[in-house]
């Protein structure tokens, strides 16, 4: 993200919303348009009316094993890979990017009419701050944060989705032994995310030496960010916390 885009003035959307970035990119083609409209109403979800819980077994058409939370999910490159190796989960993806959720719309899209999708993704298209507040205590088993928009600037700071409220959020909806997955590449955002996870009493870090965070786990897909800042030559780190 350029500094000239985090230096916009934040968007308020509907009143209650702040979607900092970009929430639209290049014009889909027609074809595309068409397909995406036929298939977001299918997959896409609204969130409740203010203080109405949210139970994520209510998305789906039928009730899942346990439901996992990614929030900014990009173009979906992870959630999607996740999401064929788990058929029994229930993921549910939060972008306000509608480039990026109309590419994980296109791939659910294919698979289903190639009669190869479990049904097991549900996509909110908003400010993935309302959903943590309107999902219920212990509802979700598993949560992903991967290469948030690291807001640079020192007075950009407070914007990072990862802070002391988030979570505060995400310790309450994840029940005792559920995890939290943070990843970034940004020095500074690193050291940020260690600093907040580790004034959360509510979260122990799952690591024992350094190649814990330094290497991507085996049961943890790539993300298509991800795979941008290793070209780039940036280091991620991975953080896998456990809820106490
Ligand atoms: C740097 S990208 C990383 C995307 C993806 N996680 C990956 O690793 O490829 C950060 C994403 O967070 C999304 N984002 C920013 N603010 C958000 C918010 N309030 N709620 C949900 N997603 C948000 C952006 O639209 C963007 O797609």
């Amino acid at each position: 993200m350029s500094d000239d885009e985090s230096a916009a003035a934040p968007r308020k959307v509907f009143g209650r919303r702040l979607i900092y970035g970009r929430r639209r990119g290049r014009k889909l083609s027609p074809t595309r348009e068409s397909r995406f409209e036929t298939w977001l109403p299918r997959v896409g979800f609204a969130l409740p009316p203010p203080d109405r819980p949210l139970d994520p077994a209510t998305l789906f058409g039928a009730p899942k094993q346990a439901y996992w939370l990614e929030i900014g999910f990009g173009d979906g490159t992870h959630l999607w890979t996740l999401a064929q190796q788990h058929p029994e989960i229930g993921f549910i993806g939060v972008e306000p990017y509608l480039h990026g959720v109309a590419k994980l719309v296109m791939r659910i899209a294919d698979a289903a009419e190639a009669g190869g999708y479990a049904d097991n993704i549900r996509i909110l298209t908003d400010d993935a701050r309302l959903l943590l507040k309107a999902l219920p205590d212990a509802s979700i088993a598993r949560g992903f944060v991967l290469f948030p928009d690291p807001w640079p600037k020192k007075r950009h700071n407070w914007r990072r989705i990862v802070n002391a409220e988030t979570l505060a959020d995400w310790a309450r909806l994840l029940p005792p032994g559920g995890e939290l997955r943070l990843a970034t590449d940004v020095p500074d955002y690193q050291r940020w995310m260690l600093r907040h996870v580790l004034a959360e009493p509510r979260f122990g870090w799952l690591a024992e030496r350094s190649a814990d965070w330094r290497q991507r786990p085996a049961d943890w897909p790539a993300s298509k960010y991800e795979q941008k800042a290793i070209a780039a030559g940036r280091r991620p780190q991975y953080y896998r916390l456990r809820r106490n």
